[in-house]
């Protein structure tokens, strides 16, 4: 779990406003969701056997002996808040949230145990134009951000039942060569086959590469379904590969599933996943309700633009206010309240704790900001301001304080 320190929160603004205002162009809401959830919830929607549930959650009596989890991820209370509120009774709605999520995973590069993600998540639309609208919105993402080797994999898993067929074929095939699955797989062939797909282990990819192919075993709906969405990617000029092996580590998913895979962050590539998860409202007691959804990781897109050397603004201030004397302290605290007044978006920090000229310069400096405003007492009985500039060899000026926030407000817009 790590701190965000204040060298990075910039960054991380920077991100976070860039996302919102994507999702914003699309008409998404906002939903604000519980960091805790009752532990049966997320077994439900999430899988018993799958790893999050058995191995990663942070799982806690409280005092009234209900068993709470830390949330792993944000689509089960998503559902849950939806039903409890009543906002799928014959409705759509397009949500996202934003928020920390827990999970007791190895920490590596990319894998936290808490870490960010944003999420969005659709209910009521049942074709493959919502599940496209999603897959724009990412895309559009990181065009925003400046990322250009995101590639977009895409596969289909079919309806519940077609799954079903496919896991008894899948299942016969792996007990017939049940001596090449390493013991993580054995462990699998019951409560988990498909995710043995996933395997990264190079010993068995020839066994996986000979396995049956869940698209072989699609029904005709899931089918058409895919087809259509691959049309409309096609149209809108999105490129994407089909991968039959792409599976998902978490149980609700049925027909679409895609992540966005790079290869620029080591074994933690996947910035981006979700699918369309059709059962997992009426599984939870509402009425069936189509849904589509993903979460991306925050973490990795920010190592991402860093290893990009994109180009993140600063939220440096503009002005840093020294103050020379005790008249200019009792006078200068009130005239930068008047200049924030004057300029409502203009960052002023204003010296405190006193200090030498040079002291107060160093602080200037090391803030970052631009302009100096030097105020000793004389300056106050003269009714001025000396303007200095931090940043080029510009002759400071002397200045009367009410013609300050014009001249600053000039300086900030000429950049
Ligand atoms: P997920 O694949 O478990 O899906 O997580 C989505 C994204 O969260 C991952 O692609 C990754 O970028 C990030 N992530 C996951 N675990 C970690 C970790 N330990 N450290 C850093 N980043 C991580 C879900 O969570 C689904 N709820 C997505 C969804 C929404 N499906 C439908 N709607």
């Amino acid at each position: 779990m790590n701190d965000i320190l204040p060298g990075e929160s910039s960054s991380w603004q920077y991100l976070e406003d860039t996302l919102r205002e994507v999702v914003h162009a699309y008409g998404y809401q906002e939903i604000r969701l519980p960091l805790l959830e009752q532990t049966e919830l997320f077994k439900r929607s999430i899988g018993e056997v799958t790893d999050i549930v058995e191995k990663e959650m942070y799982t806690f009596d409280d005092r009234n002996g209900d068993s709470l989890t830390l949330r792993p991820e944000g689509t089960a209370s998503c559902v849950r808040a939806c039903m409890q509120h009543g906002l799928l009774y014959n409705q759509l709605q397009r949500l996202w949230y934003a928020g920390p999520m827990f999970r007791h995973e190895r920490p590596q590069k990319g894998r936290y145990r808490q870490f960010h993600q944003i999420g969005i998540e659709a209910f009521g639309m049942a074709g493959p134009d919502i599940d496209a609208e999603i897959i724009f919105m990412s895309a559009r993402m990181w065009e925003r951000l400046g990322l250009r080797d995101a590639v977009l994999q895409i596969n289909s898993l079919g309806t519940l039942a077609a799954r079903a067929e496919y896991r008894t074929a899948l299942v016969a095939y792996l007990r017939k060569h049940e001596s090449g699955l390493d013991e993580d797989s054995r462990r699998r062939l019951d409560s988990n086959p498909l995710r043995i797909l996933d395997s990264k282990n190079p010993e068995m990819q020839e066994l996986i590469g000979a396995a049956p192919r869940l698209p072989d075993y699609l029904d005709d709906e899931s089918r058409q379904h895919f087809s259509e969405l691959c049309a409309l990617l096609d149209n809108a000029g999105v490129a994407y590969e089909v991968n039959p092996r792409l599976v998902r580590g978490l149980d609700y998913y049925t027909k679409t599933v895609f992540e966005w895979v790079t290869d620029q962050l080591g074994a933690q590539g996947t910035i981006c996943a979700g699918g369309r998860y059709d059962g997992l409202v009426e599984y939870l007691g509402g009425k069936p309700t189509p849904a589509f959804g993903f979460a991306l990781g925050l973490e990795r897109l920010l190592a991402l633009l860093q290893a990009g050397k994109v180009d993140i603004p600063q939220h440096h201030p503009h002005v840093y206010l020294v103050l020379n004397g005790l008249q200019a302290v009792q006078h200068g605290m009130v005239f930068a309240e008047d200049l924030r007044n004057a300029l409502p978006g203009m960052r002023l920090l204003t010296n405190c704790g006193n200090g030498s000229f040079k002291s107060q310069f160093k602080r200037a400096d090391r803030s970052g900001a631009g302009i100096a405003l030097v105020m000793g007492d004389n300056e106050v009985r003269e009714g001025t301001v000396i303007l200095k500039s931090l940043r080029d060899e510009t002759e400071q000026e002397t200045v009367l304080q009410q013609h300050v926030a014009a001249r600053i407000h000039a300086v900030i817009e000429a950049g």
